[in-house]
């Protein structure tokens, strides 16, 4: 099947990032948000994306107007009935999941996959819901969506290998490389990266070295582009507990366990870069 038109449902740090990506590679973009403030803001995000991008001479600015003009903001599950795939990218928790792919389901062709940017929860939990969970798998975009040059697919044991294939072919015009991942909490990527996120944490609540220190010892160290506490607060210090909290909850095991400074500080509405403050300062 060919595939023109990509819808997708959250247009938050990732949801946006994805907006990006598929319009600047040619695709026409449906973009929806739980509610009109949420939609502009994420839709001012994407525009001040793109504009940063022309100012730095990346693309034209013609390009960049040919990137807008095929990105559009929609304010029902009902107009993505043109989608002819869908990216569902919303808060990382499986109840409103349900909700949007129960709906989706009755609203999309049949022939339509959607596809889910779950950092860690089981695809097969999510495609139960629907009555197409052969054409349901993860497509998990890395943040920063515009730089980060991979694209984890994430097959359930229903996902058939047609629906993997398009997703590979989508991920190629993207300009990402794939990886396929078997329907494992927290797939390849992030059951490697939550444990170490965790530790980090660990050992700044213990006093043992500063988050400066801690940080520079990593990105000096072992030649990582940022430390685990700048990236934490890269990632979302909010998605790194759900995601932790995922996790444990599937596997049991202590080093999925967030440690008590990181609930604290998500209670406390210390989220990261995009509250303004996480471990670091960025107002
Ligand atoms: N959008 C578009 N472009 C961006 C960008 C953004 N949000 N942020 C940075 N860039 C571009 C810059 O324009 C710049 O491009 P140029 O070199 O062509 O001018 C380039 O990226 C480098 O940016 P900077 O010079 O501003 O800063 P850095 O060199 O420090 O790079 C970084 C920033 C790309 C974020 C780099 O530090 C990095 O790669 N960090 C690690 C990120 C990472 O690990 N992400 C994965 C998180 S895990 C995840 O997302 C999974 C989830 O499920 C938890």
């Amino acid at each position: 099947m060919s595939i023109q038109t990509i819808g997708i449902i959250g247009c938050g740090l990732m949801g946006s990032g994805i907006v990006e990506v598929c319009a600047r590679s040619g695709f026409n973009v449906l973009v929806g948000e739980m509610d009109g403030e949420l939609l502009k803001a994420g839709l001012a995000r994407v525009r001040k994306s793109i504009e940063r991008g022309a100012s730095r001479g990346k693309i034209s600015p013609e390009e960049a107007e040919a990137t807008l003009s095929r990105i559009q903001g929609v304010n029902s599950l009902q107009e993505f009935a043109a989608a002819d795939l869908v990216i569902e990218a919303i808060t990382e928790h499986l109840e409103p999941k349900h909700r949007v792919f129960r709906e989706l389901d009755a609203i999309l062709r049949p022939d339509v996959i959607i596809a889910t940017n779950t950092s860690s929860i089981s695809i097969a939990a999510i495609a139960a819901i629907t009555r197409r969970p052969d054409r349901v798998l993860g497509m998990h975009f890395f943040n920063p969506v515009p730089v980060m040059q991979l694209l984890e697919l994430v097959r359930s044991i229903l996902t058939s290998d047609e629906t993997l294939a398009t997703a590979q072919e989508v991920g190629a015009r993207l300009g990402k490389t794939t990886v396929v991942a078997k329907d494992s909490p927290g797939f390849i990527v992030n059951r490697l990266l939550i444990p170490y996120i965790i530790d980090a944490i660990k050992l700044y609540e213990a006093g043992l070295a500063t988050k400066e220190d801690i940080d520079a010892g990593v990105k000096l160290g072992l030649a990582h582009p940022m430390g685990p506490l700048t990236l934490a607060d890269l990632v979302g210090l909010d998605t790194t507990l759900a995601v932790a909290d995922v996790l444990y909850g599937e596997y049991g095991e202590p080093r999925f366990k967030a440690p008590p400074l990181l609930r604290q500080m998500v209670t406390a509405g210390l989220l990261g870069r995009k509250s303004g403050r996480g471990f670091y300062d960025y107002k």
